[in-house]
């Protein structure tokens, strides 16, 4: 049976990217059943909600999701009570209980000019981030006053002792651990919980525990010295953004989020990049990060590890080939690049 997808294209230029990963998918000679639905800010205009039940049964039901991106000014606001379009997000995470977000950062020799860092610091970086995504701030408990506002931030051992496992799993070098042990308790439960699963389970795999204020420096000033980077939800979003600066440009940086490998619920697949209000509609998108995050849906999520790895391998021809969207500096349309791509598959 062909792999059932949902796609969620949802707001800005999700719309735009998704197809072209669509079309990509299609060149692969590869059958695939998609169906798509309504997420983010498109949800709550059609429905009032950023997620529906019927769109979270769905994506249960099917083999993957691949998602575009949420948000955008239409739908901001700082009124509690006003649906936000990533709720929908969040609640498609915790929906399908995705607890771990990998966020492979290899920058491409290719676009080394591209970064805003010289050429001998990025060299030979090739990490990844393994980010906690259903736990800790994100989905503590809230409270708002008129005067006060509280977001709580709270992991279980089980919690962490779950991602923990991810992270050693996929070290080839090491684990670097990143919390802020000298002043938050989750924090410190978090190093105990590593230490715990490291000295039980892995105890051949390097592992290193760094405050995540000294991480963020230190993947700007030595990016080729990580491995595997572990981290909650809330340090794990924030580093990987910066981290994502590295290859030169947001657009470039695709992520998978999965559950627990043995009760074979679908996988997440979008870009690490927003919904880029500001250039939605234009035609200057830079597709790459969601065409890198199929292929990791080819691997990570349908077993398809011949595909993904020639999916790939089309993205770096096509930027070998000089292929630069203007995220990346260049003057190359949406359409060039899923051009580009195509040729290379
Ligand atoms: C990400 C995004 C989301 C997050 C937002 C859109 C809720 O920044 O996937 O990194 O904070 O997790
Ligand atoms: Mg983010």
């Amino acid at each position: 049976m062909a792999p059932r997808i949902i796609l969620l294209p949802g707001d800005g230029i999700g719309p735009e990217i998704v197809a072209v990963a669509v079309r990509v998918l299609d060149a692969l000679g590869v059958t695939f059943q998609y169906e798509e639905l309504l997420i983010g800010g498109a949800s709550i205009d059609a429905h009032g909600t950023a997620l529906t039940d019927e769109t979270l049964a769905a994506c249960r039901d099917a083999d993957a999701v691949l998602l575009g991106a949420v948000g955008g000014p239409k739908w901001d606001s700082t009124d509690p009570d006003r649906p936000r379009p990533e709720q929908g997000l969040l609640g498609l995470r915790k929906g399908l209980g995705l607890f771990a977000n990998l966020r492979p950062v290899k920058p491409l020799s290719a676009l080394y000019d591209a970064s805003p860092l010289r050429r001998e610091v990025i060299d030979g970086t090739d990490l990844l981030v393994v980010r906690e995504l259903t736990g800790g701030i994100y989905f503590g408990e809230k409270t708002r006053t008129e005067s006060a506002a509280s977001d709580a931030c709270a992991y279980t051992r089980a919690e962490i002792e779950r991602i923990a496992r991810v992270a050693f799993r996929a070290a080839r070098r090491g684990v670097t651990s990143v919390d802020k042990a000298n002043v938050l308790e989750t924090s410190r439960l978090w190093r105990e919980v590593v230490i715990a699963v490291h000295r039980d389970e892995f105890p051949d795999v390097a592992l290193e525990h760094l405050l995540v204020d000294s991480a963020a420096m230190r993947l700007v000033a030595a990016p080729t010295g990580f491995d595997v980077i572990v981290t909650e939800n809330m340090f794990g979003d924030i580093l990987s953004d910066e981290a994502a600066m590295l290859t030169g440009s947001l657009g470039m940086l695709p992520s998978a989020s999965l559950g627990e490998a043995d009760d074979g619920g679908p996988g997440v697949f979008e870009p690490v990049h927003g919904s880029a209000p500001d250039i939605a509609g234009r035609g200057i998108a830079n597709p790459l990060a969601t065409v890198l995050s199929a292929a990791m849906m080819l691997r990570h999520g349908l077993g398809m590890d011949a595909e993904a790895a020639a999916l790939e391998s089309a993205v770096d021809h096509a930027l070998g080939d000089g292929l630069r969207t203007p995220d990346l500096g260049g003057e190359a349309t949406t359409e060039q690049a899923a051009r580009a791509v195509l040729t290379y598959l």
